[in-house]
């Protein structure tokens, strides 16, 4: 089988090393990659959100299965097009339609689908330009601190956490104002909940699914969680605290009504479901869904799944789900990520990578890396490296990824020390 995998991240480079291993996969390629992905395949100077450019080289390279790595291509209706093209009709397509989409790009949208469906999240009202008297009335009954969510897809910023009333309320009618473009047309304000978070996925084709290992990632750029929010600093799988028992929770409360949902609203969806829990006195609540994997959660949870990708995402991609076995490894996975000195704020790029090739206890995968015209690998991004190590404790695995961040160099590299410190008690 031929793939097009679209994305350029640690993410995709994960997603990439996991195809390659398998017997099922013919070509792959990848559009557009990075300088790591190019072990794993082809790299085609595309960018996902030309669709007609991916659907051209679909054709051109015989491609049977398109995996889409990020969000915004779903949102915009990649699969769709697809669909709607009587030359790429019969690819199959690892991702929900627009419309399944909309789970992920519209906060609006999946916290009424969650009311709907009885799944448990943190109360909510939605707010336009239209109806702001009832939003700041429905703020100033909320307890301290304040969430403000821009309704649309804001790369990853149009969540704001707020202390103080005043601010919030002036935010809110930032947001409205087009503090984040027409994402913020519509402001979810949410009440905060108090308690640790987990990521969990899914693969599933509409009707059944397959559970993929739980995993936690590390968001804040500074030790102990502290300092601005970045893409990711690291991930931990398994997590602790996501026994059978919580488990079964999610399950039966989360990811089965939601499947329902979306069957019951005619929601065509086959690919990733992400599950962005928090653990409120043992009990599952959606903070939110996304349409795709996490990053860098992907870097520790593909190394776990035992099973063939190829397989199984076929499986999702034609309906047969159910009969699919997932093996997990179950050994530790820590993912450690090297970024450049100055992220999440402004960093250089360019500097020479070494290294790399004097690791031996952990996989490398990719994210901001390229090649520059000697040929050299340099960084390209603030996030630079995920580094995941085995073990069979966390605490050992982290030592592992620890060992090989030190036989890697580039100027201003910068990583978490902590990743996983707050699971550690009893893992
Ligand atoms: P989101 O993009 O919805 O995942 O929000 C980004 C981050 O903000 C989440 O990962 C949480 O850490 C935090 N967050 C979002 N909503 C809430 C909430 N209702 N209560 C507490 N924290 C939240
Ligand atoms: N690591 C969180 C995300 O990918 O959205």
């Amino acid at each position: 089988m031929n793939i097009l995998l679209l994305g350029s991240g640690g993410r995709e480079c994960a997603i990439a090393w996991k195809l390659s291993q398998s017997p099922r996969l013919g070509k792959l390629f990848i559009a557009p990659g990075n300088a790591g992905m190019a072990q794993y395949g082809t790299l085609l100077p595309i960018k996902p959100m030309d669709f007609d450019a991916v659907g051209q080289a679909a054709i051109d390279h015989h491609i049977d299965m398109v995996v889409v790595g990020s969000e915004d291509p779903l949102v915009a209706g990649i699969v769709d097009h697809f669909m709607g093209d009587d030359r790429l009709r019969h690819i199959l397509m690892v991702g929900p339609s627009a419309a399944g989409a909309q789970l992920e790009g519209s906060k609006d949208f999946a916290k009424g689908f969650m009311q709907r469906h009885g799944i448990p999240t943190a109360d909510y009202l939605s707010v336009t330009r239209d109806n702001l008297d009832e939003g700041l009335r429905f703020l100033e009954r909320q307890q301290p601190p304040f969430v403000l969510k821009a309704d649309g897809l804001a790369a990853g910023k149009g969540v704001l956490i707020i202390d103080n009333l005043d601010e919030a309320r002036r935010e809110l009618s930032a947001m409205l104002d087009g503090k984040f473009g027409r994402s913020s047309a519509t402001v979810v304000i949410e009440q905060f909940l108090r308690g640790i978070e987990c990521s969990v996925f899914v693969v599933t084709d509409g009707r059944d699914y397959r559970l993929l290992p739980v995993a936690k990632d590390y968001k804040r750029i500074g030790e102990g969680d502290t300092g601005l929010n970045t893409g990711g600093m690291g991930s931990v799988s398994p997590v602790s605290f996501a026994d059978e028992a919580f488990m079964d929770k999610v399950r039966t409360r989360i990811i089965e009504p939601t499947i329902a949902g979306l069957q019951q609203e005619n929601l065509p969806y086959c690919g990733f479901i992400f599950f962005g829990l928090i653990n409120v006195d043992g009990d599952p609540l959606v903070i939110e869904y996304n349409v795709r994997m996490g990053d860098p959660e992907t870097e520790s949870v593909m190394p776990r799944l035992a099973s063939d990708l190829v397989d199984l995402l076929e499986a999702a991609a034609t309906g047969h789900i159910a009969d699919v076995d997932v093996a997990i490894d179950s050994r530790y996975a820590v993912t450690v990520m090297m970024v450049s000195g100055g992220y999440p704020g402004s960093y250089p790029k360019g500097k020479v990578i070494t290294g790399i090739n004097q690791v031996t206890d952990s996989l490398v995968f990719h994210a901001g890396t390229a090649q520059d015209a000697e040929g050299r690998l340099v960084t390209n991004g603030g996030r630079v490296l995920a580094v995941t190590s085995y073990g069979t404790t966390q605490a050992q695995a982290l030592e592992r990824s620890f060992g090989s961040v030190q036989r890697i160099h580039f100027d201003g590299c910068y990583y978490r020390r902590d990743i996983g410190h707050d699971l550690i008690h009893n893992s």
